[in-house]
């Protein structure tokens, strides 16, 4: 009888670098938002709606001053990434100081610590570039995020009923925030 072991990966955290994006991770970066958009569980968005292209330049132009996107790198393949972009696209005096995070790894590499090595850069980056705070938003059935989020010190700010539906099931949207 033969038997087969699931194969699963062998890094730790710590074999994980985390560094900023540059144009080139454009399609890994695009492959880990699919691949977690196809689990329908924790995104509104289920497909990634740019082109590799336009990831690319998107990339290209970021405003490294007030914009960040992490990428967790393991041997040579983007296995998660985290977006800081300015609150309402910067688009107003209004919310200079709010930073909005998102974040995605890849099933298989969750729950070693990555997320808490990342969501740590990214506060450490945005309290030096002048942000006074953070703000993100969470499905109420993402027990794990909620988990890491309120760890890293979010705290929940606001809920939308039934905001979503996943499969048969209304879900509410959590706002939560950080100040810096
Ligand atoms: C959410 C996510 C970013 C967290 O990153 P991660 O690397 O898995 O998180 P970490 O390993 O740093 O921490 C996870 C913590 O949650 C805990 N946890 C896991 N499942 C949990 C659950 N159902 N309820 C409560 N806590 C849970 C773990 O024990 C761990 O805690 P500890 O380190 O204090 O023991 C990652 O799992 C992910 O990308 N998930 C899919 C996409 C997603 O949900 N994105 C966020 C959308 S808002």
């Amino acid at each position: 009888m033969m038997f087969f072991l699931a194969r699963r990966p062998r890094v730790y955290s710590d074999e994980i670098t985390l560094r900023e994006a540059v144009p080139a991770d454009a399609r890994g970066i695009i492959e880990v938002a699919n691949a977690v958009g196809r689990e329908k569980t924790y995104n509104v968005s289920e497909v990634f709606g740019y082109s590799e292209a336009d990831e690319r330049s998107l990339i290209a132009r970021l405003d490294r001053s007030k914009e960040l996107i992490l990428v967790a790198e393991c041997e040579g393949r983007i296995i998660g990434f985290l977006t800081l972009y300015r609150y309402f696209g910067g688009r107003s005096p209004k919310v200079q100081h709010v930073g909005e995070i998102g974040i995605n790894i890849l099933d298989g590499y969750r729950d070693k610590g990555l997320g808490y090595r990342m969501m740590n850069f990214a506060i450490d980056w945005a309290r030096r570039r002048g942000y006074t705070k953070l703000c993100l938003s969470v499905f109420s059935t993402n027990e794990r995020a909620i988990y890491l989020y309120k760890k890293c010190g979010f705290v929940e700010e606001g809920r939308r009923k039934a905001q979503f539906k996943i499969g048969d099931t209304y879900v509410d949207e959590i706002e939560m925030g950080l100040f810096l």
